[in-house]
């Protein structure tokens, strides 16, 4: 394997330390993606630089310039503290003319959203929950096509900002309430959607124009109380404490009918394709009691750490840590280069 040099271009107050020692589980948390990418890609021998980048752009083009990297590999989630800014870093990189790892800016910006990609995939006749947008200082009244129960969201923010158990309305009243806690206190659109019961589903795919799909997997909701909705709150997603009391798990999801899987496998693909992502992504179904899985959403450049849902349906499928790492170094090289782009 030929040694690369690989600028690593991450949040400033995630520039992770060079060892683990004496940091707590919670703190290690919040920076273990930059830290397993770091550290992974070292002892793998390239020569690694962390960045840390967030309001200046001129940084990675000095860097560019005078260490001239082969590759970035893009950690990058915001810029000025905007998620949205995430297209045109991407967007930055190619003008620069360098290569990087994960999706494109077109990608990055059709997955953005909770309504966009849907309505993309609808047109393919991908299921996903019917939905009605909320904007700002505009009278709250549901569709009469859009029934109850629903799930109210923030329509631009993700990692479960602002979900919460009091997100799932049964009631016009409810959902009224809901719909202004966003605009208020989120202080974005919401989008309502219709709730779909039952298990949520991810699948991890690499690849640029062929595409590998994994194991699918899923989030098991522990003993989370009678009467609760089995959704992913922040609480859920992020409160390390409250997954070890709940027993909030990850693994591979047992028990799907071989079609089943196709199918998912399938609709996986074919989201991504459809939204023009490349490089790694995570697709999110729930599956409902008949048993349509429903896209939720797609995440271009999804959390790679270790233990992360991306890297465990990976290793399960054969490919371990340090193989994943190179084949997504390969693949923004290999999208860089003209005459390999049919690769
Ligand atoms: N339509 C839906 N039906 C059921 N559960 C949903 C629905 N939309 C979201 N959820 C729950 O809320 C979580 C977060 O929603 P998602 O749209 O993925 O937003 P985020 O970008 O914040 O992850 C999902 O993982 C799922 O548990
Ligand atoms: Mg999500």
């Amino acid at each position: 394997m030929k040694r690369l040099r690989v600028l690593v271009l991450m949040h400033p107050a995630l520039v992770p330390p060079d060892s683990l020692e004496g940091r707590s589980e919670q703190e290690i948390h919040t920076w273990k993606t930059e830290y397993d990418v770091v550290s992974t890609l070292r002892a793998s021998g390239h020569d690694v630089r962390p960045l840390g980048v967030q309001h200046e752009l001129k940084p990675i083009r000095d860097e560019i310039e005078s260490w001239k990297p082969d590759v970035v590999f893009n950690l990058l989630e915001q810029f000025h503290g905007e998620t949205a800014y995430d297209q045109n870093v991407a967007s930055y990189l190619e003008l620069l003319r360098i290569p990087y790892t994960g999706c494109n800016p077109r990608g990055l910006m059709l997955a953005r959203g909770k309504d966009m990609s849907k309505k993309l995939l609808a047109y393919h006749r991908i299921p996903v929950p019917a939905f009605a947008v909320f904007p700002m200082r505009r009278k709250i009244r549901r569709p009469a096509r859009l029934g109850l129960p629903l799930i109210v969201k923030s329509l631009s923010e993700d990692a479960s900002v602002g979900i919460a158990q009091s997100s799932v309305v049964d009631s016009d009243d409810k959902l009224v309430e809901r719909v202004t806690f966003i605009h208020e206190r989120i202080g974005t659109a919401a989008i309502a959607e219709q709730y779909i019961e039952g298990r949520e589903l991810y699948v991890a795919v690499l690849g640029n124009d062929r595409l590998r799909v994994m194991p699918i997997w899923e989030l098991q909701f522990g003993s989370m109380a009678e009467g609760a909705s089995r959704i992913a709150t922040e609480k859920v997603k992020y409160d390390l404490k409250y997954q070890e009391r709940l027993g909030i798990n990850q693994g591979p999801a047992e028990n799907l009918a071989p079609e089943l899987r196709a199918r998912i496998h399938t609709t996986a693909k074919r989201s991504c394709r459809t939204l023009e992502i490349d490089g790694y992504a995570r697709v999110d179904f729930r599956l409902s009691a008949e048993g349509i899985p429903y896209f939720l959403e797609v995440n271009p450049n999804p959390e790679i750490a270790q233990i992360e849902v991306f890297a465990q349906s990976a290793l399960h499928d054969g490919l371990a840590y340090p193989d994943l790492l190179q084949r997504i170094l390969a693949l923004g090289m290999r999208r860089a280069t003209p005459t390999a782009s049919a690769g």
